[in-house]
């Protein structure tokens, strides 16, 4: 079961939205139904995000992502549609059915930390148990927790306004962790970060994400920010979907002019990976096998090393022609001593992070998975031909010339929204019991 399924998922701010539907539906672009008095802000979205997935959503300013990701928890009613929790068509539910789910399904990081300017640090972080009624001890242990995943310890006391903006940003993170729902939105969460702190977040993210298998969906309008923590992106323009892929789809496979023009500045190694320019390791010898058997394979296969891999596909090293055609000749019968260490990378080392090592072999790199199983190779011609390649295809270019400059401005320098949130979603964090408002921007130091 998808964590998060949308299905033709619609909203229009306004009066008589049925109407726009139709016409939307019907394929009409949002501008032109304008004259209906109405915003269409998410047109006929529709995807699946599975548990453990980093979904993100990226596109322009006005573009919907907001909108969207408000209607995946319910703080914005949708026009039509559907959207489904595990399964629960969250739609269908009442007020308080809704906030029950919320609080224990599904978590909420903010671009401006929404933080509690007069609770400490720990009361703001174990803010999300407290609404659920957990008890002092239990929540105050669970948000210390979370505190020390995002290496908050030792700050529980301190008021958000003695924290830098990163930090500040870390207890949001901190209070959905403490929630410990099993799916995580986060809106621009990093966006009002500079970038250095930015990468940091984002690092972080990406390592916890891996140990605690949460499912998240994050909003960004920064292609790379997209690009380096998307396992697949959804591009969204004028409120609808022009793509769903992988980042390597998007970049090497773009739907159309728009997204193949959105991509064009990306550093492309930076997003593709050993696994997306590996090759299929040939020719690979039995360390069981004698120098003999070893020289047959590579001339066969004209090549002038091979990779020594056991019958289970763990990587054993590597042996080149030169010390194995010496061997035969001094009638040794085994590959013993003349195996070579290889530089090894796992499928997911980005290509940039490679051509040193690359530089350090004379052999192919070998990309090995987690138990040490050769699963591809990657020879250094291949490297620099991955540079090499241009950005999609050239028969996209230029026929959406004004739009996709927009597009490109819009992303390249990674800025950020103008802060404005959707009118009437203030929910999340509800109004404090103690009667303090959330600090936006204007406690960020
Ligand atoms: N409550 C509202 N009432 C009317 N129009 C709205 C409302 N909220 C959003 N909109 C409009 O819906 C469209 C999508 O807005 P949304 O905030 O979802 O975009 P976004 O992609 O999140 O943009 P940003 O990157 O600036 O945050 C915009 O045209 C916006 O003006
Ligand atoms: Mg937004």
């Amino acid at each position: 079961m998808p964590a998060v399924r949308a299905d033709k998922l619609y909203k229009i701010f306004g009066r008589r939205p049925s109407k726009a539907v139709e016409l939307l539906a019907d394929g009409r672009h949002r501008d032109e139904i304008a004259s209906l008095g109405v915003t269409a802000a998410v047109i006929d979205v529709s995807f699946e995000v599975q548990p453990g997935e980093i979904f993100v959503v990226m596109g322009l300013s006005g573009s919907g992502k907001s909108t969207l990701i408000r209607m995946l928890n319910g703080l914005l009613p949708h026009t039509s549609g559907s959207v489904e929790i595990e399964g629960t068509d969250i739609t269908k539910l009442g007020k308080s059915d809704l906030r029950k789910l919320r609080s224990e399904k599904v978590s909420m990081v903010f671009q401006h930390f929404a933080l509690f300017p007069h609770r400490s640090v720990l009361d703001n972080a174990s803010y999300g148990l407290e609404v659920r009624g957990v008890a002092r001890d239990q929540r105050d242990a669970k948000a210390r927790e979370a505190l020390a995943m995002v290496g908050l310890d030792g700050l529980e006391h301190k008021v958000p306004g003695q924290l830098s903006g990163g930090m500040q940003q870390r207890v949001g993170l901190a209070r959905a962790l403490a929630a410990d729902t099993d799916i995580i939105l986060m809106d621009e969460a990093f966006s009002a970060l500079d970038p250095l702190i930015r990468r940091d977040m984002q690092t972080q993210l990406l390592e916890l994400q891996a140990s605690l298998g949460k499912t998240i969906i994050f909003i960004t309008h920064d292609l790379n920010e997209a690009m380096r923590l998307g396992h697949r992106i959804c591009v969204l323009r004028d409120g609808r979907v022009a793509q769903i892929g992988t980042a390597e789809e998007i970049l090497n496979d773009p739907a159309n002019d728009y997204v193949a023009n959105f991509v064009e500045d990306v550093d492309r190694t930076r997003v593709l990976t050993a696994s997306s320019v590996m090759e299929a390791p040939i020719p690979v010898v039995d360390p069981g096998q004698g120098p003999r058997a070893a020289l047959r394979t590579m001339r066969d296969s004209q090549t002038q090393s091979a990779f020594v891999v056991r019958a289970d596909r763990t990587l054993v090293g590597g042996v080149n022609e030169t010390a194995v055609g010496e061997a035969v000749r001094d009638n040794v019968k085994k590959l013993d001593g003349l195996v070579d260490t290889l530089e090894r990378v796992h499928p997911d080392t980005p290509v940039a992070d490679m051509f040193g090592q690359a530089a350090e072999s004379t052999y192919p790199l070998a990309v090995v998975d987690g138990d040490e199983r050769l699963v591809g190779v990657i020879p250094r011609g291949t490297l620099l031909a991955a540079l090499a390649t241009p950005n999609g295809d050239d028969s996209h270019a230029g026929t959406d010339a004004s739009e996709s400059d927009t597009a490109v401005s819009g992303t390249a320098d990674g800025t950020v929204g103008d802060g404005r949130e959707p009118h009437g979603d203030a929910e999340e964090p509800q109004t404090d019991p103690g009667g303090d408002a959330p600090a936006t921007e204007g406690s960020r130091q």
